[in-house]
């Protein structure tokens, strides 16, 4: 999967660097070239005879050797990649990262890099809660790396929470994903709504609904990945866009995520609509909060705009359109409706009757149906996993 990939990887002083000899077999298994540069610090941890041995090519550490003044080119190994793995990154070296400094090799490296570079924090659970850290990753995010975010689990200290570097397993899977994908949808512009919508009663209370933003974070995050251009259209959810190809339109409710859906739609070559949008708003919210009085209160609610349905009408040739249909009974023929009535190129259906699927769960099941008769069952997977399966058979039939 990986024959002919240049592939340099950055290890620093962490107890995960005992990891990447692991990594390298898995990667040069693959078929890819690996060269290794790594701090002084992390020989501490894993000895450059390991690395150089598997990955067949000398491991640099230092710019220049001391003897004969023989420069080790920082410019011409980052030139030379074309996917930079910086794992494990110590909270040290995340730190000079983001703020540009470049006392070793490996930072030199780093700052000179032209290629895609992943990065694997790996530390104890404190050290990655700390807002330093957290700050620093956000900003390497906004700067276009690539996080291989640290995994919940028992940690060096013997404390246990997140900050362990992720497996090479994954780490090989990411990164064979990404050349997979990487221009599969390159140039194409996708729109993506995702979570619920809050419609408000008063100053302090709303109307909304369960939808975790799970499925369309996931959704966002593959078609970045297949290098389309991301507009996330985002109710209230506690998620964060890790792609730099994702750019977030945060919303609350049902009208503001229609302007923001119909602004971007024209210009979108990909729709799809993952969002819990509200069915029904409320008419005429209170100015000031409402007080309790009487036995009963009723609230008068008015239907919102079917964004979906609207964008069916206005869909134009080449547009590709999909929407969600969450469903409790009648689940096929409901959601057959939906395809033709809003004039869709897709439905992805979901019933709540399934065990693991649906709001707020990391998994989903599903059945994909398209407007050309096609239908396939997605059985009990992961939503990122679901989201690959959508966005495969979107750039197919595109
Ligand atoms: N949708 C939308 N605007 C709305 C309501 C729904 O764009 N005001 C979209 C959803 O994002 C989803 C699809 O329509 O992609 C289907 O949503 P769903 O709630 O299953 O169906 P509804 O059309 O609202 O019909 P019903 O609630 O009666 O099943």
């Amino acid at each position: 999967m990986l024959k002919g990939k240049k592939i340099l990887i950055g290890i620093t002083g962490s107890i995960a660097a005992y990891k990447i000899p692991l990594l390298i077999r898995l990667l040069k298994k693959e078929g890819a070239e690996v060269k290794i540069v790594m701090t002084p610090c992390a020989k501490d941890f894993v000895t450059p005879l390991t690395l150089s041995t598997l990955s067949q090519q000398p491991v640099l550490i230092e710019p220049y050797d001391k003897t004969d003044g023989s420069w080790n080119s920082h410019v011409d190994w980052g030139r030379w990649a074309d996917v930079f793995i910086m794992a494990p990154v110590s909270a040290n070296t995340l730190a000079k990262m983001a703020s540009g400094i470049a006392d070793n090799l490996l930072t030199t490296t780093y700052l000179a890099a032209k290629c895609t570079v992943f990065f694997a924090p790996a530390m104890d659970l404190d050290m990655f809660h700390h807002p330093t850290t957290q700050k620093n990753i956000d900003t390497l995010l906004s700067y276009g790396n690539h996080l291989i975010a640290p995994q919940e689990g028992e940690l060096a200290s013997g404390l246990c929470g997140a900050g362990r570097m992720e497996e090479p397993e994954e780490i090989l899977r990411i990164v064979t994903d990404f050349f997979l994908k990487r221009n599969l949808l390159s140039g194409k512009k996708v729109l993506i709504s995702a979570g619920p919508t809050y419609e408000l009663i008063d100053p302090v209370r709303f109307i909304g609904n369960f939808s975790s933003g799970k499925m369309g974070y996931a959704l966002a995050e593959d078609a970045a990945a297949r290098g389309a251009q991301v507009a996330l259209v985002s109710g209230p959810v506690g998620l964060k866009p890790l792609h730099p190809g994702i750019s977030l339109i945060s919303v609350t409710s049902a009208e503001q995520m229609a302007e923001a859906c119909f602004s971007e739609f024209k210009s979108s070559d990909i729709t799809i609509m993952a969002a819990a949008v509200a069915d029904y708003t409320v008419t005429d919210p209170a100015p000031v909060k409402i007080k309790k009085s009487g036995d009963k209160l009723t609230i008068e609610l008015s239907k919102t705009t079917d964004i979906l349905a609207t964008l069916g009408k206005q869909k134009r040739a080449g547009q590709f359109l999909a929407g969600f249909a969450l469903e409790t009974d009648n689940e096929k023929s409901n959601a057959l409706i939906k395809l033709k009535n809003k004039n869709l190129d897709m439905i992805v259906l979901n019933s709540l009757n399934d065990q693991g699927a649906g709001f707020g769960h990391d998994t989903n099941k599903v059945t994909i149906i398209t407007s050309d008769g096609a239908e396939a069952e997605v059985p009990l997977k992961s939503k990122k996993d679901v989201a690959t399966v959508i966005l495969d058979v979107i750039s197919v039939r595109l």
